[in-house]
């Protein structure tokens, strides 16, 4: 039989990936699931086979360069890629896959639970409830914005930007969406939606913005304050990609004097830490990049990242290649 590969995974994954992992491989998993430090990273990838990291390693120049000549392969477990050097690695020649599709469905749940809580205020209510400083109901009491007939445009039609569309359709919303080129016509047909080339044109169209788009150097702070600004007053933005798309300095601004009306995130520029001053802020719900976290997707994804690797075991190549 052939040497079992050498496997590190930086971050702890769902029960039942790991036996399979193990299974496998000669794996080193993180138990305690604490992040490793750059330090630690750098010594890892000197020694392993294929390294499965996540959106919380910085796979950067540094890390890839001082990989041994064993790695030959960085699997990520998530569909963004932003956190790795994939200039370095293809100087390396190494291959480096995501795990798309599987996460789909439930971030453009996601995405929808944002738009949903932050029209009907459903976080400022919770607070108060929470606080047991609830006295009772009253006609004007917490009232929100309805969803049905309003318009969204969506950042970004992927493959989550289509999945948000369809929910949105189920609530009655019309969809207007930029992106580099128009979707195929028997996918515009199906969401209805109305293609804008121009994001400026879109902007003050619409009555909810949602972020579905890659971070790159292209999108990095495309929402930014002259943006921002042509967005209507009674307009909601929720960011489920990453937190660098939107300059959050201009979004609190645009917050605070209320020149749009709220703001639903689940990503942030610089996450685990967070602008404080979004905490102060009753129009804006916050999540913990929680996305793809369902038991379902994540097994999913792990069992994706296996996927890679059995066919990089195979023939060099991968089923998700992001270079
Ligand atoms: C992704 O897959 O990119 C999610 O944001 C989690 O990493």
């Amino acid at each position: 039989m052939l040497k079992k590969p050498t496997v590190a995974v930086t971050r702890k994954l769902p029960k039942q990936v790991e036996i399979k992992m193990s299974e496998l491989y000669n794996v080193s998993l993180n138990k305690d699931d604490k992040p490793f430090t750059k330090l630690e990273l750098i010594n890892l990838v000197k020694t392993v086979d294929i390294l499965i990291c996540g959106v919380t390693d910085v796979i950067d120049a540094d890390i890839i360069s001082s990989a041994g000549k064993n790695l030959k392969l960085v699997a990520n477990f998530g569909v963004g890629v932003n956190h790795i050097d994939l200039q370095a690695a293809t100087r390396k020649n190494i291959i480096v896959s995501n795990t798309p599709d599987v996460l789909t469905e439930d971030t453009a749940d996601l995405a929808l639970t944002l738009i949903l809580m932050t029209a009907r205020r459903a976080g400022e209510g919770e607070r108060i409830v929470r606080k047991n400083a609830w006295t009772g109901w009253t006609p004007t009491q917490l009232m929100g914005t309805r969803v049905f007939e309003k318009t969204l445009g969506i950042i970004g039609m992927g493959r989550i930007g289509q999945a948000l569309a369809k929910r949105a359709k189920g609530f009655g919303m019309k969809i207007h969406y930029h992106n580099r080129r128009p979707c195929n016509k028997e996918i515009e047909d199906e969401i209805e939606s109305i293609y804008f080339e121009n994001l400026e044109e879109m902007l003050p169209t619409v009555d909810f913005l949602s972020i579905n788009t890659p971070f790159t150097n292209e999108t990095a702070n495309i929402i930014n304050s002259s943006r921002l600004d042509l967005l209507k007053s009674n307009c909601i933005l929720v960011n489920t990609a990453r937190g660098g798309i939107v300059d959050e300095d201009a979004l609190i601004h645009s917050l605070k004097t209320k020149t749009i009306a709220g703001a639903g995130l689940d990503v942030y520029d610089g996450e685990p830490k967070i602008n404080p001053e979004f905490f102060q802020l009753e129009n804006v719900v916050l999540l913990p990049h929680l996305g793809s976290a369902t038991l379902e997707t994540r097994v999913a994804m792990g069992f994706r990242v296996i996927a890679n690797i059995e066919k990089f075991l195979e023939n060099n190549s991968v089923v998700d290649n992001v270079i």
